[in-house]
C-alpha cells in the first residue's frame, strides 16, 4: 500500500494545522549517542512502564501526595524503568527525575490518563465533541496540559480516536462519536493543545493517540471484544482520525486491547509496522495498553510470557505498559535469535526520541512556581463552564418551554439535579477539594432562578409520586434530571439496556398529568433510548456528563443566558436493539422508509418490525432558541474542490449559531457506499432576520473510497445535502468528471 492509497488523504486538507513540533536538528544524533552507552538491561528498562512506586499515601484518594519509597528511587537511578504510570505530585516527579539523571542519565516519561480532567474537570470527550469547535478543543487540552504537569506527569493517554458506532460500548463516552471527520479534527486539535507549538517549552505534555485501531467496532458493543472488518472500512472509517493525529505530530500511539481479524492489535505488524509506520509516517513511540502484552496469552496466541514479548516487540510495540514480559524474557529471545538486537535498539530509539522531543534531557525537573503562575483556576473554571454550555444539545423545545421565562417558579427534581459528583464523568479527577459546587441546582440559583429543589426520586430507584406532585403543583414549570450515572459508562461499562431505568418515566407522566410543562435534562455518558420521554417532555436538554462546572453551563442554556450550541455527534436510538446505529449506514438492496402506514418501515425492506430503524435524534441534530431556513443551495465543482453554498436565514427572534453541514453520497459506486457522509461544516452567527451566504469548500480528493486495496475518487454523479443535520436538507446533484 502506498500513502496515496489511504482514503482520507483529502480530509487532511480540512485540518488546518501541520505538525505541532519540529524536532531539534540534533535529536537523532543525541538519541544515537545515548543508545550507544546503554547496557542491554538498561535498554530493556527503557521499554518498560512500571505501575508500582506509588507514594506512601497511595491508598488515600489522592495519589499525588505522599513520599516515595527509596528502593523505588534506587531502581529509577539504575534505569530499571523507562516510564511510570500514575500521578505522584510535582515534588515526587522532580525526585524521580533527579534520581534518574543522577543515575542512568535518562529521564522518565510519567504518564496518566488526563482525558478530560487533571485538576479542573471538563465535560467528557463525547460531550465536548458536540461543540464542533476546534478552538475549544485545543484550549481545553492546553489547560489540561499545564494542570497535568503541576500534578507531576508529562504525558497523557489522550486523545481517544475510536470511531464508535455502538452506544452499548461504554467507551463511546471517551471519544468524539461516530464520525471520522469530527473525531479526527477533535483529536488533532487536542494534540495541538496538549503538545503546543513546542512540546519542550515546560508547559506542554506528550499526547497519545489511542486505541489503535477499530476498538470502537467490538462485536456487540462489548468491551475488549474481537473485531472483524473489511480492509476498506478500516481505511475509510477507522484510520482517518489516526492519520490526522499523526499529521498533527502526536508523540505516542497506543494499540488497542482487542483482536483485529483474529490478530490482537498488540502484535499486529500489519497495523503497527505496515500502516502506522510506513503509510502514516509515524516516527514516535508506541506503548501497549495496560498489560496487553501479557494478555496475548489470554487471546490464545502466545503460550507464555516469552512468546508474548517476542510477538509484541517484533510487531512494533516499543514500550510495554505494566506487565513485565519484555524485561523478564527478551534477553533469552535475543540470545536465541527470535528477536534481533536491531529491533530492540529501534524500540529504544523511539522511546528516547520522544524524551528528547519533550525536552526532558534538557529540563528534567518541573518549575513549580512557573507552573503555579501559569494556572489560573478561575479561568479554567470559566473554560469548563463554556465547555458545558457548548456541549449540551437541545433535542426538543415545544411551545418555547425553554428558555425559562423570567420570574417563573421552577420545581427541580431528581437526585442528579443536586449532585456535584454526578456532573463529573468517567475520567475525572476524584479529588473532592477541586470541586466547585456546580450542580444544576447551584447553577439555576446563581442565574437568579426561583427554584424549589425536591429530590423525589433517584434514577435507578423508586419515585415518591406524592413529592413530585406537591413540588410540581407549587411551580409554573418542572425541570427534572433523567438519564444514567456516569459510573455506568467508560471503560468496562458496556450495556445491553440503553432505556431509562427505574421509575423515571413515572415522574415524567406524573408531571404531565398535572398539566405542568416538563423540561427533561438528560445526563449520561452515551446515547440512550428514550422515545417515551421524547413524547412526554416539552423540552429535552442532553447534558451528557458536563464536568465540574457543568451545572453552571447547563443553567446558562436553560435560562437563555447562553444560546444552545451543541449538535449531536452520535445518533440517539429508539431502542437498544437497533444498535449499532449510525447515520452513515451503507445503502441496501431493499432500503426501508418510514411512512404513516409503516411506522417502522415496510416488511421485506431493511427494517425492524417493532421499532424504527432510524434515529430518534440523528447525527448533527440540535435545536437553538431560534429557527433558520436554508435556500439557494448549490454544489459547484471548481477545479480540485466542490463549493457547497446556501443562503441561511435566521427566521426567529434570537441570535443563531447555525452549524451548516455538508453531506455527500456517491450515487453509483463499485461497492455499496454510505447513504450520506459528512464532508465539511461551518458555524455561522446570524442576528434575527439576518441572511448570510455560507460557502464550504470540500476537496474532490476527499470524495473517494477504498476498493480492491486502492483509494480512488470515481467520476460520476454525487448527491449532496447542505443541511442542519444528517437526516434533512434538499437533495442536490453534482458530477465529477474523469481527469
Ligand atoms: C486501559 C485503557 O484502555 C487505556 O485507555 C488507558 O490509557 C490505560 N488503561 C492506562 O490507564
Amino acid at each position: 500500500m502506498k500513502k496515496s492509497q489511504i482514503a482520507f488523504c483529502a480530509l487532511l486538507a480540512l485540518c488546518a494545522a501541520g505538525r505541532v513540533h519540529s524536532a531539534p536538528a540534533d535529536v537523532e544524533a543525541r538519541v544515537e549517542a545515548t543508545l550507544a552507552r546503554l547496557t542491554f538491561d538498561e535498554k530493556l528498562g527503557q521499554l518498560w512502564q512500571f505501575s508500582g512506586g506509588q507514594p506512601s499515601e497511595a491508598a488515600s484518594s489522592d495519589r499525588s501526595k505522599g513520599t516515595l519509597d527509596p528502593k523505588f528511587l534506587e531502581a529509577v537511578s539504575a534505569g530499571r524503568y523507562g516510564s511510570v504510570i500514575g500521578k505522584r505530585g510535582l515534588e515526587n516527579y522532580n525526585a524521580i527525575q533527579r534520581a534518574a539523571m543522577d543515575g542512568i542519565g535518562i529521564p522518565l516519561l510519567i504518564g496518566h490518563d488526563m482525558i478530560h480532567s487533571a485538576t479542573t474537570t471538563y465535560p467528557i470527550p463525547l460531550a465536548l465533541a458536540c461543540a464542533w469547535d476546534e478552538s475549544l478543543w485545543e484550549r481545553t487540552a492546553s489547560a489540561i496540559a499545564v494542570e497535568t504537569l503541576a500534578l507531576g506527569c508529562n504525558w497523557t493517554f489522550t486523545p481517544m480516536l475510536d470511531v464508535a458506532l455502538d452506544a452499548r460500548w461504554g467507551r463511546i463516552a471517551e471519544g468524539g462519536g461516530c464520525e471520522p471527520l469530527v473525531t479526527g479534527l477533535m483529536g488533532a486539535a487536542m494534540v495541538r493543545g496538549f503538545q503546543g507549538a513546542d512540546m519542550s517549552d515546560g508547559f506542554h505534555i506528550a499526547a497519545c493517540a489511542k486505541h489503535y485501531v477499530t476498538y470502537g467496532a467490538s462485536f456487540g458493543g462489548r468491551d475488549y471484544n474481537a473485531v472483524e472488518m473489511a480492509d476498506s472500512t478500516l481505511r475509510d472509517v477507522y484510520l482517518p482520525p489516526f492519520k490526522m493525529a499523526v499529521d498533527a505530530g502526536v508523540a505516542t500511539v497506543m494499540p488497542a486491547f482487542h483482536s483485529y481479524n483474529g490478530v490482537p492489535c498488540s502484535m499486529n505488524s500489519y497495523l503497527l509496522r505496515d500502516i502506522l509506520r510506513k503509510e502514516l509516517g509515524f516516527d514516535g513511540m508506541t506503548i501497549s495498553d495496560w498489560s496487553a502484552v501479557r494478555e496475548l496469552l489470554n487471546h490464545g496466541v502466545a503460550g507464555n510470557k516469552a512468546d508474548a514479548a517476542v510477538l509484541a516487540l517484533n510487531a512494533g510495540i516499543d514500550m510495554e505498559m505494566v506487565s513485565d514480559c519484555y524485561v523478564t524474557t527478551l534477553k533469552a529471545a535475543v540470545d536465541s535469535g527470535r528477536v534481533s538486537m536491531k529491533t530492540i535498539d529501534d524500540a529504544v530509539r523511539n522511546v528516547l526520541r520522544v524524551k528528547y522531543r519533550l525536552g526532558l534531557f534538557d529540563r528534567p525537573t518541573l518549575d513549580a512556581a512557573a507552573l503555579a503562575n501559569a494556572i489560573d483556576p478561575a479561568a479554567n473554571r470559566a473554560l469548563a463552564r463554556e465547555c458545558a454550555r457548548k456541549s449540551c444539545v437541545l433535542l426538543k423545545n415545544d411551545d418555547g418551554a425553554l428558555p425559562l421565562k423570567k420570574g417563573v417558579k421552577v420545581a427541580l427534581l431528581g437526585d442528579l439535579a443536586a449532585n456535584e459528583w454526578q456532573m463529573l464523568g468517567c475520567w475525572s479527577t476524584r479529588d473532592l477539594s477541586n470541586f466547585a459546587n456546580a450542580t444544576l441546582l447551584a447553577g439555576l440559583k446563581a442565574d437568579g432562578v426561583d427554584v424549589n429543589y425536591v429530590e423525589a426520586y433517584t434514577l435507578t430507584g423508586r419515585v415518591d409520586l406524592a413529592a413530585v406532585e406537591a413540588a410540581a403543583c407549587g411551580a409554573d414549570i418542572v425541570v427534572a434530571a433523567f438519564g444514567d450515572y456516569w459510573e455506568n459508562s467508560g471503560e468496562g461499562n458496556s450495556s445491553a439496556i440503553l432505556e431509562l431505568k427505574g421509575d423515571q418515566m413515572k415522574v415524567a407522566e406524573k408531571v404531565k398529568s398535572l398539566g405542568k410543562p416538563l423540561v427533561a435534562v438528560v445526563f449520561g455518558g452515551r446515547p440512550m433510548a428514550f422515545p417515551d420521554l421524547a413524547k412526554t417532555a416539552d423540552a429535552i436538554l442532553m447534558a451528557w456528563n458536563p464536568g465540574g462546572c457543568g451545572g453552571w453551563g447547563l443553567a446558562d442554556v436553560l435560562t437563555g443566558l447562553a444560546e444552545p450550541w451543541g449538535r449531536l455527534t452520535v445518533d440517539m436510538p429508539y431502542a437498544t436493539g437497533t444498535c449499532p446505529l449510525y447515520y452513515s449506514r451503507t445503502t441496501t438492496g431493499r432500503p426501508a422508509a418510514i411512512t404513516a402506514n409503516h411506522p417502522f418501515g415496510h416488511r421485506y425492506t431493511s427494517c425492524y418490525n417493532d421499532a424504527p430503524f432510524v434515529a430518534l435524534y440523528p447525527f448533527g441534530y440540535g435545536l437553538m432558541y431560534t429557527t433558520v431556513e436554508y435556500s439557494g443551495e448549490k454544489a459547484v465543482v471548481e477545479g480540485d474542490s466542490v463549493a457547497f453554498s446556501a443562503d441561511v436565514t435566521n427566521t426567529g427572534a434570537r441570535e443563531a449559531n447555525e452549524l451548516v453541514q455538508v453531506y455527500v453520497r456517491d450515487e453509483v459506486a463499485r461497492i455499496a457506499r454510505p447513504r450520506r457522509e459528512l464532508k465539511g461544516f461551518k458555524r455561522v452567527a446570524l442576528r434575527p432576520g439576518e441572511t448570510k451566504r455560507v460557502e464550504i469548500k470540500v476537496p474532490v480528493a476527499s470524495l473517494g473510497y477504498t476498493v480492491d486495496g486502492r483509494y480512488a475518487v470515481e467520476p460520476g454523479g454525487f448527491s449532496a445535502w447542505i443541511a442542519p443535520d444528517s437526516d434533512s436538507g434538499r437533495n442536490l446533484h453534482f458530477e465529477i468528471s474523469a481527469k
